[in-house]
């Protein structure tokens, strides 16, 4: 909900807008001639109309718009018009701020609504693409979907690059949940201080810039599943928390009293050592043998060199598709090349490598010194 548009002449809500927790563009117009000529444009997402605003018909309006553009729409309203806006709801508008427009409430709704975007966004992803045609990958691929169908937790391990995201997506796609959620959280990526609140969620106030109630990952996933990637990074004074939420499928927000309960198939993924990370004592073993119900190991692209050519085709494709140009191909040396290199970033690696040679050879048909390889 990055551009927000407000139709109304009451400037309250776009002062509320501005110290709202989500970075929003926000731009206001008292008529819909210019409010059409701005949405024209440039991009808007979220759009607050006044329905009872002086020289407009908000139903005609509110038809116009949801024919012509893909848009948020939400009402703002007093509670004396809260009747002529009970008939603008029923045309497929969910939303609407009451007025005298209170801050907290505006920042609440917008949280909603980023989640609810969110939420149709993974649950709305590609068919996911597996490309196995080595025997080692053959077998992964028929692990995977016979243990899609449990509800046992996934613990995928393997180097960087070998597809583990993939492999995690692919579990869920096959899964009884596949019509629910998917919600990725990169515990890499998350600073150790707001762990808790990013699986958990928090109540308002709860700590410095907890400026409105958040929904934790843990919650948004219920029903559905959820991939913990890169799960050793997240800090041992999180661990203990992490576990009782996976055993007892229960956890409070930060800041929060009331016991939440949710119901999620755990898939984690690591591409570090884990056996070490025990023995050093940096990851609890009882999180781990909670997490390992189901180990998945996914070899090294150097491990099963028959996946290469159908990868770097594939990839070939994919770069076809998104150039709108016909498929290149591979010289029998340039495969070869392919095929002798070693792959210490292997699939990742090997999709750079191909849309490299994809950009910097002008022929149809890519020679072995097109092929530019990173020789760590
Ligand atoms: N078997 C496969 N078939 C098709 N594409 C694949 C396959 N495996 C991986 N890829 C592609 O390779 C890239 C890396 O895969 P992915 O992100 O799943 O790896 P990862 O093991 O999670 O990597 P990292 O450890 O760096 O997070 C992605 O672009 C993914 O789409
Ligand atoms: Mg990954």
């Amino acid at each position: 909900m990055n551009n927000i548009v407000i139709l109304d002449t009451d400037t309250t809500l776009k002062e509320h807008l501005k110290d709202c927790p989500q970075k929003v563009n926000v731009s206001q117009f008292s008529t819909t001639t210019r409010l059409f000529s701005h949405i024209k444009s440039f991009p808007c997402d979220l759009l607050f109309i006044e329905p009872s605003l002086n020289g407009i018909n908000a139903k005609e309006l509110i038809k116009q718009l949801q024919d012509k553009y893909q848009l948020t729409i939400v009402l703002t309203t007093a509670l004396t018009e809260i009747n002529h806006s009970v008939q603008l709801l029923k045309m497929g508008i969910e939303n609407y701020l009451l007025k005298p427009l209170i801050k907290s409430k505006t920042h609440e709704l917008i949280e909603k609504l980023e989640l609810t975007k969110e939420r149709k966004k993974i649950s709305t992803f590609d068919e996911e693409t597996m490309i196995a045609s080595s025997p080692k990958m053959v077998k992964v691929l028929n692990l995977l979907l016979k243990v899609a169908k449990s509800q046992s937790h996934v613990l995928i391990q393997g180097e960087s690059g070998t597809g583990k995201e993939v492999a995690a997506r692919i579990l869920h796609q096959h899964s009884l949940r596949n019509n629910q959620s998917f919600i990725k959280v990169n515990c890499a990526a998350i600073p150790d201080t707001l762990v808790e609140s990013e699986f958990f969620g928090h109540e308002k106030g709860s700590f410095t810039g907890a400026l409105a109630t958040r929904i934790g990952r843990f919650e948004l996933a219920n029903k559905g599943s959820i991939l913990l990637d890169e799960i050793t990074e997240v800090p041992l004074s999180m661990q203990a928390k992490l576990l009782r939420a996976i055993q007892e499928m229960e956890f409070e927000r930060v800041g929060g009293q009331k016991t939440l309960t949710t119901d999620v198939r755990i898939i984690s993924t690591s591409n570090q050592n884990l056996k070490l990370a025990l023995d050093e004592k940096r990851f609890r073993s009882d999180l781990y043998y909670r997490l390992n119900v189901i180990p998945i190991h996914i070899p090294p692209l150097r491990e099963r060199k028959e996946d290469i050519i159908p990868l770097a085709i594939h990839f070939l494709k994919q770069l076809s598709i998104h150039h709108q140009e016909s498929v290149k191909t591979l010289t029998p040396s340039a495969q070869k090349k392919l095929v002798d290199h070693h792959w210490p970033g292997n699939i990742r690696e090997l999709s750079n490598v191909i849309e490299r040679s994809c950009i910097l050879c002008e022929k149809n048909s890519i020679a072995a010194s097109s092929i530019f390889l990173d020789n760590l």
